[in-house]
């Protein structure tokens, strides 16, 4: 039996983090330039439902009754076993790997939901709508984030740019020119369910201050997704900028993400902003495709040598 092969993507988010969790809209992009991988091989010859799990990376090859109960394929077969009710899987060896640095802001978590669930729902010969497959990668980034808004798993599942609010249909965007963003790293990891808690307790501590923050960034949102869709690259990078300023009102930002956006503002970006949940992980830059070599030179001065070129249609 040839072995399933399936790929998620990678996404950031373009405005709108943490807002989103409170049901102002958000708009995300995918980065098909980072990819996780799930393979399945099935395994014939073991009894049946014996399922081993192999993240080479993270260094676990293990049978899945030795794993914890918080592990994603023992929540993923779990999750099947539920919803379609499943006795006993035939029996496979699943390997994972990604591209994707984890607590980075870059979706590791969703990613590897989604690849996850296209896996096993091809294994179970299930042929799930994507409807579905968001639907049950949701479930999984539930394990990781406790109360996520749905964005990440919604933009890696369907990999095109949207509009979100969370509990609505996605709006899918399309700006009408190519936006070149460039990724820059901090290298500083975080995790999103942290920064998620530390907001959340802002907001219980000063209601007023924190929703008219939300406000803010809901309306820079709006007025982005209009930006977008007419391709008008400078407005975009200025609500960048201020979405950038109103996420260090929630104390997200950090010296390092501060440097890398100012840096490359300078160097000639026509915008930047931390992306995720911040505390950590990535900066996105939106630039003219000719001045990156410039930035990444400036970057690269100030300790930041690792970004990412992509660009969003
Ligand atoms: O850090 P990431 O890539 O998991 O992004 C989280 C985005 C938040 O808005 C902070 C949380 C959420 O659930 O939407």
């Amino acid at each position: 039996m040839p072995a399933i092969v399936t790929h998620a993507i990678g996404k950031s988010i373009l405005f709108g983090e943490h807002a989103v969790v409170y049901g102002y809209p958000a708009i995300a992009v995918p980065i098909p330039a980072l990819r996780t991988k799930v393979v399945i091989k099935a395994d014939i010859r073991a009894p049946s439902g014996t399922i081993t799990f192999h993240a080479p990376d993270i260094n676990i090859h293990d049978e899945i009754n030795n794993l914890p109960a918080e592990n994603v394929l023992v929540r993923a077969v779990q999750l099947f076993k539920e919803t379609y009710n499943i006795k006993r899987f035939p029996s496979f060896q699943l390997t994972l790997t990604s591209e994707i640095p984890v607590a980075s802001g870059l979706g590791s978590s969703a990613s590897i939901s989604v690849a996850i669930v296209k896996a096993i729902a091809q294994h179970m010969g299930l042929r799930l709508p994507l409807a579905k497959i968001n639907d049950l990668a949701y479930e999984l980034e539930k394990g990781f984030h406790g109360n996520p808004s749905g964005i990440d798993n919604t933009v890696v599942t369907y990999e095109k740019s949207l509009y979100y609010v969370r509990g609505e249909e996605p709006q899918f965007l399309q700006s009408p020119i190519p936006l070149h963003i460039l990724l820059i790293n901090s290298h500083v990891q975080s995790l999103t369910s942290e920064v998620v808690a530390a907001v959340r307790q802002q907001y219980e501590q000063d209601k007023e201050r924190v929703q008219h923050v939300f406000q803010s960034i809901g309306t820079i949102t709006d007025d982005a997704r209009e930006a977008l869709q007419q391709g008008n690259k400078t407005v975009l990078g200025e609500l960048m900028n201020r979405n950038h300023a109103l996420l260090q009102q929630l104390d997200i930002s950090t010296p390092e993400l501060d440097t890398i956006a100012s840096t490359a503002q300078e160097a000639g970006a026509l915008g930047a902003k931390l992306c995720g949940a911040g505390r950590g992980g990535n900066v996105i830059a939106l630039v003219r495709e000719a001045d990156i070599p410039g930035i990444r030179t400036a970057l690269s001065a100030q300790g930041f040598k690792d970004s990412i070129h992509t660009v969003i249609q």
